[in-house]
């Protein structure tokens, strides 16, 4: 019988297999660069996007297309920024994911140079991808993307530069979260839809965007309702450096209606996709009542 925690258990172990392969070709020198990347990938977090990739690929038939190389190369970009996010220069974080930052334990030049590391790697994997075919290479291109200067990157200098400049306006913090947060959980469903040749890929594109704004809506309402034993965060840190996130500019009241609206649009995208779509409203449910 279909359980959400067991099926989100299996493809968590299937992403976990594939990351220990990772390991075992790993073995890089000097040891400090081997243990500080290792630090951070296996310091748990709920691996959603690799999950999302996973269910996504098994949505549309093509778990066959190696598509756990993609999901870990997914997870190694977001690793890399959640160690840049925790620089001083940046977020200014002392724990993740329960346990001190990678730059508390190596220092801030290590854990630049652990998230170049981390970001190489996911290139290499990509590059690999490349060869296999077209589809493939169109895949890789849309995660770097997503990744890049018109995602990952332009959200994270946008938020940096918000808190610097006192910008507080809706339009800036939509453009922070669609592209920090939304792109690389859009590239995590909308991947598999490349690789089975577009199909879904404008729903799935759309989906990931929508779950990634709901996904950072809850993130900011934990930031200073949530406890560190489920976040493993510190709380009160975004206002603490003038952050603009949903629940310094709305409030948590707020973002819980946003929430709900949200909730019902990513429903309402699968709605629309043929196929067994259980797993990812379940996932879209998780995401909006999460603690940690
Ligand atoms: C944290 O992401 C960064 C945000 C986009 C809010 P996650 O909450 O997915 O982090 P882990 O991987 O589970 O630790
Ligand atoms: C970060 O958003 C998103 C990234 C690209 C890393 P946050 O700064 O809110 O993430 P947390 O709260 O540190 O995990
Ligand atoms: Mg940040
Ligand atoms: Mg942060
Ligand atoms: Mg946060």
């Amino acid at each position: 019988m279909y359980s959400f925690k067991d099926k989100y258990g299996e493809y968590q172990s299937l992403f976990e297999a594939r990351l220990s392969a990772f390991f075992e070709d790993l073995k890089c020198e000097p040891l400090i660069l081997d243990e500080s990347l290792k630090y951070s990938l296996k310091s748990g977090g709920k691996r959603i996007r690799p999950v999302l990739m996973l269910a996504s690929a098994d949505l549309l038939g093509v778990k066959d297309c190696g598509v756990e190389d993609f999901a870990l190369a997914l997870e190694l970009i977001h690793t890399y920024s959640l160690i840049h996010d925790d620089l001083p220069e940046m977020d200014n974080d002392d724990y993740r994911r329960g346990r001190p930052s990678n730059h508390k334990v190596y220092g801030a030049g290590n854990a630049v140079l652990a998230g170049d590391g981390l970001l190489n790697s996911a290139y290499y994997l990509l590059f690999e991808k490349c060869a296999e075919g077209k589809l493939y290479a169109d895949a890789a291109k849309f995660m770097c993307g997503c990744a890049g200067v018109k995602g990952m990157i332009a959200g994270q200098s946008a938020d940096l530069y918000s808190a610097e400049k006192g910008i507080k306006t809706a339009d800036m913090l939509d453009f922070i979260v669609k592209n920090k947060t939304g792109k690389l959980i859009s590239a995590a469903v909308a991947v598999p839809a490349i690789l089975a040749g577009g199909r879904y890929f404008l729903e799935l594109r759309q989906f990931g965007e929508d779950l990634g704004r709901l996904f950072q809506l809850v993130d900011d309402i934990l930031d200073e309702e949530g406890k560190f034993d489920k976040t493993g965060k510190t709380v009160g840190k975004d206002r603490e450096e003038n952050k603009l996130t949903y629940a310094t500019f709305y409030g948590a009241d707020q973002c819980r209606v946003f929430a709900d609206i949200l909730f019902d649009k990513c429903l309402g995208i699968l709605e629309g996709i043929d196929g067994d779509t259980q797993f990812l409203k379940d996932v879209v449910d998780f995401v909006r009542h999460r603690e940690g």
